[in-house]
């Protein structure tokens, strides 16, 4: 058994518009982990999180190791971890996969239980609720999933693309963002967000990144979401202007993602414009796509 390991985990943009629980893309910003097993637990963080993260068994990383040992049917007194973090927090960009991933990962390579991908994903979005980030962060590139009996991940390559964070200085819980969704929607509202889903997929495939502005558009999720974010609406409209081919609320949000081959910077300063003419202040990431997912670097 190793004494111990590094783990990296991308950070991840879940729905894509449309593909509400069904879409995420992996970005190329990163939380990095190492993992000891110890006599008891013990957690240092540092960058994103380091003044609010718990500092006990009940942070994310660690819950999520201790319940892949109990799954494996193996006894670890506890854990030591040190966490270096890139991806805000609560923002919609993947930072709790991003802790689940890397405790799937490290303490799977720290017993030797050598899971298949297929296995991890299963136990990560059991944690977390909805499969849409892990699966990313696992995979690398685009993931579609799709949960019907059990859950089917499927990778596929990662778009040519840069993405454009507009990250507010505001926390959303995506617990919260879940609630404000009606129990039901009409009938056209689904068939509308089937076709969307299905554009910004074979958009996303085929690199005709054009079909994006009307391929990311939703009805299932984002004008129920749009409120929880002042100035949303032009601020989308800002980024569409400014050159993106594409814009979306980042998973659950406050985060809006643009999509750019070229125009990232101008996309980036028209959404940061835009948002304060709201009373929003943010700040940009401008990111490539990742497309290698978890990898444990070093043990
Ligand atoms: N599909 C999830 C949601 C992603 O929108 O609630 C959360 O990041």
């Amino acid at each position: 058994m190793p004494d111990a390991v590094q783990v990296r985990v991308p950070a991840t943009t879940a729905n894509l518009g449309p593909g509400f629980d069904t879409l995420g893309l992996a970005l190329a910003l990163y939380n990095e982990v190492e993992l000891r097993v110890a006599d008891q637990d013990s957690v240092e963080v540092r960058g994103e999180g380091q003044d609010c993260l718990p500092r006990d068994g009940s942070h994310l990383v660690l819950r999520s190791a201790r319940l892949l040992a109990e799954r494996a049917g193996r006894a670890v007194p506890g854990w030591q971890l040190v966490q270096s973090n890139a991806i805000p927090l609560a923002r919609g960009l993947g930072s709790s996969s991003a802790a689940i991933v890397a405790g799937l990962f490290g303490a799977d390579a720290l017993l030797g239980t050598a899971l298949p991908r297929s296995e991890i994903l299963a136990l990560a979005a059991e944690i977390e609720g909805h499969p849409d980030n892990v699966a990313p962060a696992i995979f690398g590139g685009l993931v579609v999933c799709c949960t019907d009996g059990g859950l089917s991940g499927l990778p596929l390559p990662a778009p040519d693309l840069q993405v454009v964070a507009a990250i507010p200085n505001f926390e959303v819980s995506t617990e919260a963002a879940r609630k404000v969704m009606p129990a039901t929607i009409p009938h056209a509202d689904g068939v509308y967000n089937a076709s969307h889903v299905a554009l910004t997929v074979a958009a996303l495939m085929t690199g005709e990144f054009v079909h994006l502005r009307v391929g990311m558009r939703d009805r299932l999720h984002q004008p129920y979401r749009a409120h929880l974010i002042p100035g949303f609406e032009a601020t989308c409209a800002a980024a569409l202007d400014a050159g993106a081919h594409g814009v979306a609320l980042s998973g659950s949000g406050p985060t809006i993602a643009a999509f750019c081959t070229d125009h990232a910077p101008e996309v980036a300063a028209a959404m940061v414009t835009t948002l304060l003419e709201a009373g929003v202040e943010a700040r940009t990431l401008i990111l490539d796509t990742d497309r290698e997912g978890a990898k444990v670097l070093g043990r």
